[in-house]
């Protein structure tokens, strides 16, 4: 039988031959995602950008290192979750990845989640959970809901790093302090999955 990781070197390597969508002309390099394969927990974001297609890993830009700064508040480790995005290769001038292109990598990210087998999926914004979901939402109208998905997973969206960085109040109500409350939650189901 074939471990977590082999599982996971076998999908990077069809991620870094795969041209199946037009995303794969402009890439340096392809994204896959990164951190622990037994993590009972995963964030998906939408793609990667600039610095991750310059380093070929997940969330190390601005966003990313908000990502990384919002995880750490409530003692979260990057290493102890997975994250990754909804399509592996950076869409030209950070745009959002097209329904086709979303498609074509889709079968990329349900090896990752079939791999990992998290209890709970954190999508970041409305790509991601538009993609989860199968049609267009609101991230406004979702985070912070659990939403059951494929019987025994977990949705728990929220709101993208990027547009934390855009809309940068912690005013009560504001998406930061929504946030802030999200994280708070990821930190408790850790809590209770440890306890399991
Ligand atoms: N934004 C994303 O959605 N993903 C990344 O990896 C970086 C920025
Ligand atoms: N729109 C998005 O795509 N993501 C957010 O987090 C908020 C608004």
């Amino acid at each position: 039988m074939l471990t977590k990781q082999e599982m996971m070197d076998a999908i990077k390597s069809r991620v870094e031959q795969c041209f199946s969508c037009p995303l794969s002309n402009f890439r340096t390099n392809t994204v896959l995602g990164e951190g622990d394969l037994d993590a009972p927990i995963m964030f998906v974001g939408e793609g990667p950008g600039a610095d991750e297609d310059k380093t070929g890993r997940p969330f190390v830009g601005r966003a990313g290192q908000l990502l990384t700064k919002i995880l750490e508040s409530v003692e979260i480790k990057r290493e102890q979750v997975y994250i990754c995005n909804v399509v592996k290769c950076r869409p030209p001038g950070n745009r959002v990845p097209s329904k086709e292109e979303q498609r074509a990598c889709a079968h990329f990210l349900l090896g990752q989640i079939a791999v990992i087998n998290p209890q709970i999926i954190v999508p970041l914004g409305s790509t991601a959970l538009g993609f989860f979901m199968g049609k267009s939402v609101s991230i406004g109208e979702y985070r912070g809901t659990e939403i059951k998905w494929k019987g025994n997973k977990t949705l728990f969206p929220m709101f993208h790093p990027s547009f934390l960085l855009r809309n940068p109040s912690r005013a009560k109500g504001s998406p930061k302090d929504l946030t802030w409350r999200d994280i708070k939650k990821i930190r408790s189901y850790l809590d209770e999955y440890k306890r399991r």
